[in-house]
């Protein structure tokens, strides 16, 4: 069976792509940045996952600002870089993985979560910035991705309990996929930043902490916060950490933190990065528990967790 066995969340500034573009990362400025993902580095080299599912957002590369979909989950066998506006970032060609990408989709809209599917799409520095701060540059990626955008541009963006569902969703998904894979999943953007209006380079460093210590240990609080109190505390962009929450549901309740960097600014942004990973010993317990369980009682299991959130169990 394939499992999850790690989250990673990490900003996506578009600037740090730029000073790996043009060979910055060793100035100053650049340096305090890049220094903390060394050990990310090392840790995803060891880790080696076979698919990386990566959470993110498109800034309007992919889809047009007229109507972007909530949930949409890239099923293609590849995804090229986007035109910027600068041209396409100079980063290998992402390859899918459309065997899981369709399994997945097939199981998370019967468990009531309608995706879209893409089976044509660019994608931006939502997603090759964190895959450059985890995986280095090297000539190709060294594993498969799937794209999952989430709408967070565009009125209305989706709550963070429903992001955090969907990532329990993923999680039953990917369990029930036979073939044996190792797989990470990465929640992008944040921390704090507003990029416009009379609030632009807003950086909250005391609500990014919190929102980490939470990430690991009170994710359920979280997934109660109200888009209002991203925007109040995290600036009008900060809504992109919803999406940390897809990440942080298909992991167990119980994690470990392995790595935690945070720095301020990088290009006005607060720059956050966490590794989570999954218990050894509770994987297998749980998939023992599993095996004895039936698909009905699964599902109730689900709603009972689903309405526990929304009470603030
Ligand atoms: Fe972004």
């Amino acid at each position: 069976m394939a499992r999850i066995i790690a989250g990673v969340a990490s900003s996506h500034v578009p600037a740090i792509g730029a000073a790996i573009d043009n060979k910055q990362t060793g100035e100053p400025y650049w340096q305090r940045v890049f220094s903390g993902f060394e050990k990310s580095k090392q840790w995803m080299a060891e880790t080696k996952p076979d698919v990386a599912i990566v959470v993110y957002n498109d800034h309007a590369s992919a889809f047009s600002v007229e109507f972007v979909p909530t949930f949409a989950l890239g099923c293609a066998a590849e995804f090229p870089p986007a035109d910027e506006g600068w041209g396409p970032r100079p980063v290998p060609v992402v390859k899918g993985h459309p065997e899981l990408a369709a399994h997945i989709a097939q199981s998370v809209i019967l468990d009531e979560f309608d995706l879209t599917i893409v089976n044509k799409m660019e994608v931006d520095h939502g997603l090759t910035v964190p895959m450059n701060l985890l995986f280095g540059s090297p000539k190709e990626w060294p594993c498969p991705v799937i794209p999952l955008a989430v709408n967070v541009v565009l009125y209305p963006p989706p709550t963070g309990h429903r992001c955090y569902m969907l990532g329990r969703a993923i999680r039953r998904a990917v369990e029930s996929f036979p073939e044996d894979l190792k797989v990470v999943i990465f929640g992008t953007g944040g921390m704090s930043h507003q990029i416009s209006g009379p609030r632009a380079g807003l950086i909250n460093s005391k609500f990014d902490k919190a929102y980490l210590d939470n990430l690991t240990k009170d994710p359920k609080k979280l997934a109660r916060m109200e888009h209002l109190e991203y925007m109040r505390e995290a600036g009008a962009e900060g809504i992109e950490m919803v999406m940390w929450l897809v990440m942080r549901g298909a992991l167990d309740d119980k994690v470990d933190e392995v790595y935690r960097f945070y720095t301020v600014p990088a290009s006005n942004t607060a720059v956050g990065h966490i590794i989570l990973e999954n218990r050894k010993g509770a994987a297998k317990g749980k998939a023992k528990a599993k095996s004895k369980s039936t698909p009905k009682i699964k599902r109730a299991a689900a709603r009972a967790t689903h309405r526990d959130v929304r009470r603030g169990k």
